[in-house]
């Protein structure tokens, strides 16, 4: 026997019995956009490894252990992305869409890639929606952004599920506040993890989001970084929450939010459900007014947030959400013999011309057989194709819930079904 092929660990496949499920979430997705006046963007799935090593932060856990990198034929350094915030501002800067208008709200959806342990809601392919709003330091942008989250996840039916935000200020402010926390964290130095005191040094505000349950509780007391806003990050950050409330959007802020993604400033938010467990982060995003530049553009402010399908449809399903249906069958063909097992071909190419959905198997020859299939399959109409419907240029139509039956000639059953379906 040949040898059984299995996926890579922390990979899955997406099976036709789930695959409409995320056909739904794409559709709704792609609807809020609209509304919120928002272009598709797609970038490829891999990059340049200094893309992400610039923007996600070379002391960042994602660029340091998570990083999916390889080497080309002609040794190029690449790496497959771990997120889609980096290539869209690369994007946006390469394809001059600074030049050609000055605000660029962009959307995408796409695996994305991590090296990490999986767990429940934690894969190393796993899947991304996402936004970008490039061109705007205006508080109204960050509200909106937000907003686009809760609407869209209000419209796929899901309760509970809570907004955090917080301000991590600016360059200014923040180094600032980095101050505080080295201060803060010294005498406990020797207590830390080793990935928390590289943070010491590299960027202290990383010591507030490890997941160690020493560093953790050492945290619970550090000073927050709302203490330390200057004016200006503090305004914006009140004027976020103002339209927020304008939005009617609930939100809590929690000054422990810090993201683990050095582009940030100012604004960083997460839609959090709590039953998830561990990964209880169903999205999350925020400011980053540097990253443009960054990548050789002009001085160039956004925001955005991208979540995550598995962690998305887990919580729908464990709330009873609706994923639409599967697209029902339309007409189920049945042929009867060679010559109409022949004809039946052309038939089926001309309702499918005309838009029904029509399932036929050739594999299936008896009556008996073709017509249990045909109950199974939940259409509407089974068309039957036998020797006498052959010679009178006809085909029974047979409704298959009522069990109505009538003979209906070949050229008029796409006008009449066209009136019954
Ligand atoms: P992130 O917080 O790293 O942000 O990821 C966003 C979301 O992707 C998470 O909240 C989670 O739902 C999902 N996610 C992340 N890693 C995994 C994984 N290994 N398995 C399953 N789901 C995962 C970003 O990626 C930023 N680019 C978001 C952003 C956009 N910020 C500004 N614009």
């Amino acid at each position: 026997m040949a040898k059984k092929y299995t996926l890579p660990r922390g990979t899955y496949d997406i099976v036709p019995e789930d695959e409409y499920k995320w056909q739904y979430i794409i559709e709704k997705f792609r609807s809020v956009a609209k509304r919120f006046d928002y272009y598709g963007i797609a970038t490829p799935i891999f990059e340049k490894v200094e893309v992400f090593e610039r923007s996600v932060g070379d002391e960042s856990d994602i660029v340091q252990k998570e990083m999916y990198t390889f080497v080309d034929r002609k040794n190029r350094k690449f790496a497959l992305r771990p997120e889609g915030t980096a290539p869209v501002v690369r994007a946006y800067v390469e394809n001059g869409m600074n030049v050609s208008r000055q605000v660029s709200k962009l959307f995408y959806y796409g695996p994305m890639f991590r090296y990490d342990r999986p767990q429940r809601g934690r894969y190393r392919q796993f899947y991304q929606f996402g936004i970008e709003y490039i061109g705007s330091d205006h508080p109204y942008a960050d509200a909106e952004v937000i907003a686009f989250g809760s609407l869209f996840f209000k419209e796929l039916g899901l309760q509970n599920v809570r907004l955090e935000i917080n301000s991590i200020g600016c360059k200014d402010c923040g180094s600032e506040y980095d101050k505080a926390l080295i201060e803060y964290f010294k005498p406990y130095y020797q207590q830390l993890c080793s990935d928390c005191k590289k943070r010491m040094e590299k960027n202290p505000k990383r010591l507030l989001d490890c997941k160690n349950p020493t560093c953790k509780n050492l945290a619970q007391s550090a000073p927050a970084m709302l203490d330390y806003l200057d004016e200006k990050c503090e305004n914006h950050f009140l004027k976020v929450q103002e339209y927020l409330n304008q939005m009617d959007i609930p939100f809590e802020v929690n000054a422990r939010i810090v993201r683990g993604l050095d582009y940030y400033n100012k604004t960083a938010f997460e839609f959090i459900y709590d039953k998830l467990g561990a990964q209880n982060a169903i999205a999350g995003g925020g400011r980053y007014d540097g990253l443009v530049k960054e990548f050789g553009g002009n001085d160039t402010p956004g925001i955005g947030f991208a979540g995550g399908f598995e962690r998305l449809i887990l919580t729908m399903e464990e709330q009873g959400c609706s994923f639409g249906k599967l697209s029902k069958i339309d007409i189920y063909c049945v042929s009867l013999g060679e010559s109409a097992n022949l004809e039946i071909s052309g038939i089926i190419m001309q309702l499918r011309k005309a838009g029904f959905i029509v399932a036929y198997d050739p594999d299936k020859t008896s009556m008996k057989a073709q017509m249990k299939a045909a109950d199974k399959s939940d259409a509407s109409f089974a068309l039957i194709l036998g020797e006498n419907e052959l010679k009178n240029k006809s085909v029974i139509l047979r409704e298959l819930k009522s069990g109505q039956q009538s003979e209906t000639n070949q050229n008029k059953l796409i006008e009449y079904l066209t009136e019954q379906i």
